[in-house]
């Protein structure tokens, strides 16, 4: 069983860079990560851009919107004492942190990332949150059970002026965590190298 999924894992990853090597498509590339344990996770998300996506990134805000679903959530209060040591701007609904799975509706978070810093040949931010996970209702028969965590959305601030990478559509979304001021954003398609966490 291992390794079959060991298999199937190793076609996908090879798979995808190609194809899109013929397309002559170059994309961003985002890296997930999750690291801890049990019911509190540290949830790291790497963009990279190459350069040539770019003719002038200084005019480029990042946004992550972070699609949670019920069964996981974060702590408004805790993101926004993170700040003072150096955690991400965000926007999100009120969250009740009490609330088991079952009675929770999904979360929106927006998290506008740091400024895109030089790195060679490319063009890099990251963004790291914490997300807990909710009880779920008690069950005689399953002693687990699985929260994915979707892909994320990944937006951008600037225009096709600016970004010359594939996009996938607009939205209208604060312009910064500070504003209730909307900014056209450009949703843009990328590769991923963890489509899921669990
Ligand atoms: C990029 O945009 C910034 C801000 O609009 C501007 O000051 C700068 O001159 C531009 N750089 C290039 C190379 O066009
Ligand atoms: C979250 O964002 C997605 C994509 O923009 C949207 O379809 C969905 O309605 C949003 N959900 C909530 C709870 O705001």
């Amino acid at each position: 069983m291992n390794n079959l999924v060991n298999f199937l894992t190793n076609i996908l990853v090879i798979i995808v860079p190609i194809l899109h090597g013929f397309e002559g498509v170059e994309l961003p590339k985002v890296e997930r990560s999750l690291t801890k344990n049990g019911f509190h996770r540290e949830l790291t998300t790497k963009i990279t851009f190459g350069k040539s996506l770019f003719k002038n990134f200084s005019n480029c805000d990042v946004m992550v919107l972070e699609l949670l679903p019920p069964g996981a959530y974060i702590d408004p209060f805790q993101l926004r004492t993170l700040r003072e040591f150096g955690g991400p701007r965000f926007i999100c609904d009120p969250v009740d942190v009490e609330q088991p799975e079952y009675l929770a509706s999904s979360l929106n978070v927006s998290l506008y990332t740091s400024a895109l810093t030089d790195d060679m040949d490319d063009l890099m931010t990251s963004v790291t949150i914490p997300i807990h996970l909710r009880y779920h209702r008690p069950s005689s028969s399953v002693e687990y059970t699985l929260v994915s965590i979707p892909k994320p959305l990944l937006l951008l601030s600037c225009t096709a002026k600016d970004y010359t990478g594939a996009v996938i559509g607009e939205e209208d979304l604060s312009c910064t965590s500070a504003t209730l001021i909307k900014c056209r954003w450009t949703m843009v398609e990328y590769l991923i190298t963890v489509a899921n966490l669990d």
